[in-house]
């Protein structure tokens, strides 16, 4: 790069947080300044599709603008009490959010790893008050391949050497078993008296849009059910309509709650992309082993992000973006489908709704992909790989057919560069 004046205002940008900002991402070279709908703005003017959506948090699409009259009604009144006192947002949320899917009681956090982290404490706490489970014995189970956040006690239940490298000692009380394995869980049930939950992904998103057999879920929640374990879904990413249904692990609209998990843990889309609010559902049974003081956090339950978030979910029931999810996930993985046959580069394509990814033909070492998402940023498309040779493909879920078509033309244009 030349001298500062020789630099285009992006390059200039990028060069800013480099040098002040700590080196914990590797973004794509673009930068940002405005967004609507599924539609994003570089500072040079420069349009593109978010085919990111901010790792499935802005399903409603950038700054949709009943979710953005929610935040500036509330930001003019009241945005933060702490839990110290009761504001008039969080009874309302909570009602709405139980209500939605079904649970007693929520525990509203702000990002994502903190409602993982809480369910991991209920679950502990359920597993020595409820369960008797002997003093700090109690072990929860993850899945290989799993992504659940950065914390020291998340990180402690990844396989991800990357994740984990020189960030030891890690958190006791974590088992492993394979994804999509059920005969491997039962066996570590039959095993381990001492197992009190397991946490897993309906849709494993960070490790590259892995989806399960068609009955997982199910088959897990009953082996939970005959063990005393508690089925704990994180569906920060996969929740909020993504995958073409409110939740990717229940109905909520059934009667039947056979296959409603015992903690449900939701984030990302919760609030739209505006604010980081996430949630914890549960059973009184559960929820109510935690007691005033231990557990909390400053900002969670504010009411700012009470009126955003209960706005954001409604605009997803109100605009039917579980529907159209569901429709245009099926002709976009069509589409990808052909543009596989013709060109040839991709090895694989799946998901689930408007979580997909394509598995391009190289190995996890090779810059290929990284190099495909370049070219589909010189042709209007933002994407990210994922684990080397993974593009997970996820727009907002505003996206209209028409939209899909021209993203897909855009994506097999830039692919037949590489073929
Ligand atoms: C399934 C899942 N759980 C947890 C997280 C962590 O959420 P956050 O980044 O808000 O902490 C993510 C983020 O990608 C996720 O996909």
């Amino acid at each position: 790069m030349g001298t500062t004046a020789n630099l285009s205002k992006s390059e200039q940008l990028i060069e800013k947080e480099d040098q002040y900002g700590a080196h914990n991402y590797h973004p794509l070279p673009v930068v940002l300044e405005k967004g609507e709908g599924v539609f994003v703005w570089d500072v040079e003017g420069k349009k593109y599709y978010d085919f990111l959506s901010a790792y499935s948090a802005v399903n409603q699409g950038h700054c949709h603008p009943r979710i953005i009259n929610a935040l500036k009604v509330q930001a003019e009144k009241l945005t933060l009490t702490s839990r110290a006192f009761y504001n008039d947002k969080l009874g309302d949320f909570e009602e709405f959010v139980c209500k939605l899917f079904g649970f007693d009681k929520a525990l509203i956090m702000n990002s994502g790893v903190e409602a993982v982290e809480t369910a991991m404490k209920l679950c502990r706490k359920w597993a020595y008050q409820v369960k008797g489970i002997a003093q700090d014995q109690a072990k929860i189970v993850f899945a290989n391949g799993n992504f659940h956040g950065r914390t020291i006690s998340v990180i402690s239940a990844s396989d991800d050497e990357s994740a984990r490298r020189n960030f030891g000692p890690f958190v006791d009380g974590i088992a492993h078993v394979p994804y999509n394995d059920v005969e491997s869980f039962e066996k570590l049930l039959i095993a381990d008296k001492n197992i009190a939950g397991f946490i897993v992904e309906p849709i494993q998103g960070e490790a590259g849009v892995v989806v399960p057999d068609s009955d997982y879920l199910s088959r897990i929640k009953a082996l939970c059910k005959t063990y005393n374990v508690l089925f704990i879904a994180d569906e920060i990413q996969t929740g909020i309509a993504r995958t073409g249904s409110m939740l990717a692990s229940y109905d909520i609209t059934a009667e039947d709650k056979t296959n409603q998990p015992d903690i449900l843990i939701l984030g990302k889309a919760i609030s739209g992309g505006v604010l980081p609010v996430s949630a914890v559902l549960a059973s009184d049974e559960i929820m109510l082993t935690i007691k005033p003081g231990e557990h909390g956090s400053t900002y969670g339950g504010n009411p700012l992000a009470c009126a955003v978030a209960k706005e954001a979910l409604q605009v997803v029931i109100d605009e039917n973006l579980a529907e159209n999810a569901l429709k245009l996930g099926e002709i976009f993985r069509t589409g990808l489908e052909d543009i596989a046959k013709r060109v040839g580069i991709i090895n694989l394509v799946r998901g689930k709704g408007l979580l997909n990814a394509i598995v391009i033909d190289s190995s996890e070492e090779s810059d290929l992909a990284w190099n495909i998402c370049l070219k589909f940023k010189e042709n209007g498309l933002l994407a990210k790989p994922t684990h080397g040779n993974k593009i997970r493909l996820a727009p907002p879920l505003v996206i209209t057919e028409a939209q899909i078509k021209e993203s897909l033309t855009i994506i097999e244009k830039s692919l037949l560069d590489f073929a």
